[in-house]
């Protein structure tokens, strides 16, 4: 296990066991220390945390939850798209953006000429605000190791955040959406690029808004053919 899933896994309070020696055969393959709970039994893929998130307290917000919701989709997707936090729909379901938004969100997706399944999409928060008021900073702070394991081991080439919410957290910082959107950052230590657009829930209720959206998912997809293609 890589040092950097041993600091998840202490992040998220799980304690770690590790063999003293361990044996490892001369030549024998690396830790690869990374992708979702491959081959190598990584005790931390998506599998295993999707369990460990499904029975969190550590926030207040377990408490009014029907369930976690951890996020769905290919785990070795190009493309990850993070959201804000379940809605009513979510919390019912245990699946990230299935109602209106999500609709929308599909749309968009399917504009780029990418399928649901065929992208990761996750949260923020892996638990239902109530009234779906802004996450707490104890929340995003509680929920976020779970969120960096999980960009961690899928690996994407591209990050769509989804909203203000989205952007500002992953982006550590206060501006604005609209100062946000129509730029390209990078993301972690693997500079993976990010793009903030608008949430969809936003454009159900600003359309005019649109066209901003469609530039940003234009954006998103040039520097993936750029730097992929
Ligand atoms: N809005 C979000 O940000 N995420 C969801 O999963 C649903 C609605």
């Amino acid at each position: 296990m890589s040092p950097l899933c041993r600091r998840y896994l202490w992040a998220m309070g799980i304690d770690v066991w590790v063999r003293r020696a361990a044996p490892r055969e001369a030549g024998g393959a690396p830790d690869p220390g990374g992708r979702a709970g491959e081959a190598d039994g990584d005790p931390m893929g998506l599998e295993a945390m999707r369990r460990t998130v499904a029975v969190c307290t550590k926030c207040e917000l377990h408490r009014g939850r029907t369930q976690t919701v951890f996020g769905v989709g290919d785990p070795h997707a190009e493309w990850l798209v993070i959201g804000e936090a379940p809605g009513a729909e979510e919390d019912r379901q245990g699946e990230p953006f299935v109602g209106r938004a999500g609709q929308l969100l599909n749309a968009m997706l399917a504009a780029l000429g990418l399928r649901r399944e065929s992208v990761y999409i996750a949260n923020i928060l892996k638990c239902r605000p109530p009234q779906n008021r802004d996450p707490r900073p104890e929340e995003v702070a509680s929920c976020e190791p779970y969120l960096m394991r999980q960009i961690a081991l899928v690996a994407p080439k591209v990050i769509l955040a989804v909203g203000r919410i989205a952007g500002q957290n992953l982006l550590k910082t206060t501006t604005p959406i609209g100062r946000l959107r129509g730029r390209v950052f990078e993301y972690g230590e693997a500079r993976c690029p990010l793009i903030v657009t608008y949430h969809p829930a936003y454009l159900l209720r600003s359309p005019r808004e649109k066209h901003k959206a469609w530039q940003d998912l234009l954006l998103a997809k040039k520097v993936y053919r750029e730097r992929y293609r």
